[in-house]
């Protein structure tokens, strides 16, 4: 039988990964977004170096999903009736919500927002669905930030949680909310945590994204500090298959997991690999943001275990194939 899924924001970054993986795995998917946040219609608006470029790729990501056949619903998550109103037409099996200001410093000077598209959407999402029959599960998508500054060089889910910063304490506050969801309405659900994630089609100005075009463009990597700094790079592929991992594994139910590479690298490293691939890097060296918690390797070791997640892509692999996209994309 088919399976629907429903994705909130799922027009971004991951949220369109995803729903082509989805697609192709034979599920019945649905995205609803409001193109509005760090995406199509906010780059429209605003002044950004390289915007038509972004919007191309924005246009891509379109593209790809009509190609796809996935539905698209257009709209603000923030309004309760609209969201709940998509909900019931849609009567999906797995809900998705990755809606968000999914950016640390953006939502560090625009918490007004950031609360508003992330947590916002999260408890009228959680409203919608706390009482479907039909709903095996709710994921909701965190972030390594909840840990706050890693006290151990590998953390595990068990590690006591400590945000820095607006992002990083909404994301943690989410996650209250859903397990809250869970404990009143025996919503089922499953988290989870990536972190430092990097592939095609990405417009999030992460630090990968922003040193591999720095390298194309001749220009130099802006990096923090030393370059010493830890950070457990992942590929989009495999935090889709995490994903998609934990919505059909029984083991997932109402837990929580790391799902990133599971081996942090120096930012020293990606540069190195980013110069083999792209000759003659330069580096500039710029002051670190406080508020940007030192963090490294979360371990994955509970997501092999019960859901079998194996990681595929280091960087030695993910960067040049993220390179070669870029070559064909013209940037
Ligand atoms: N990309 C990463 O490195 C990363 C790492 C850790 C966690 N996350 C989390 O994963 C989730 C998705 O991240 P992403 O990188 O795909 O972000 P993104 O910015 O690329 O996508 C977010 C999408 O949500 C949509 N959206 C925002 N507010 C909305 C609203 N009110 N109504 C409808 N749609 C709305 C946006 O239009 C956008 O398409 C976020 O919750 C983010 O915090 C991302």
């Amino acid at each position: 039988m088919t399976k629907k899924v429903l994705i909130i924001g799922g027009c971004g970054f991951i949220g369109h990964n995803l729903a082509i993986f989805l697609k192709k795995k034979k599920f019945d998917v649905t995205i609803f977004d409001s193109l509005s946040i760090n995406n199509y219609f906010s780059f429209k608006k605003d002044n950004l170096p390289n915007k038509n470029y972004y919007l191309k790729i924005l246009k891509q990501r379109q593209d790809l999903i009509k190609k796809n056949k996935i539905k698209l619903i257009i709209g603000d998550a923030r309004n309760y009736s609209i969201i709940s109103k998509n909900v019931d037409t849609v009567k999906p099996n797995y809900l998705i919500h990755l809606a968000a200001v999914a950016h640390a410093n953006i939502s560090n000077k625009d918490p007004y927002s950031t609360f508003d598209n992330s947590m916002r959407t999260l408890e009228n999402t959680l409203d919608a669905c706390r009482s479907l029959k039909y709903l095996k599960r709710f994921i909701y998508l965190s972030s390594s930030m909840v840990y706050g500054n890693f006290k151990k060089k590998i953390v595990t889910e068990k590690e006591i949680c400590d945000p820095l910063g607006i992002y990083a304490s909404l994301k943690f506050g989410c996650e209250k909310l859903v397990t809250g969801y869970n404990q009143v309405f025996k919503l089922p659900y499953t988290i989870i945590r990536p972190s430092a994630l990097y592939g095609e089609r990405c417009v999030s100005g992460r630090v990968v994204q922003k040193f591999v075009e720095a390298a194309i463009k001749k220009q130099p990597l802006q990096m923090v500090g030393d370059g010493k700094e830890f950070l457990d790079f992942t590929y989009i592929d495999d935090l889709v298959e995490g994903i998609y991992l934990s919505m059909i594994k029984n083991k997932s139910l109402n837990n929580t997991f790391n799902i990133t590479f599971g081996k942090s690298r120096s930012l020293i490293d990606l540069i190195k690999v980013i110069n083999k691939n792209i000759n003659n890097v330069k580096v500039k060296k710029i002051k670190r943001d406080k508020l940007i918690p030192f963090r490294g390797t979360l371990s994955v070791n509970k997501a092999k275990k019960l859901i079998n997640y194996k990681p595929k892509y280091n960087i030695e692999k993910g960067i040049p194939k993220l390179i070669k996209w870029y070559e064909n994309t013209k940037f």
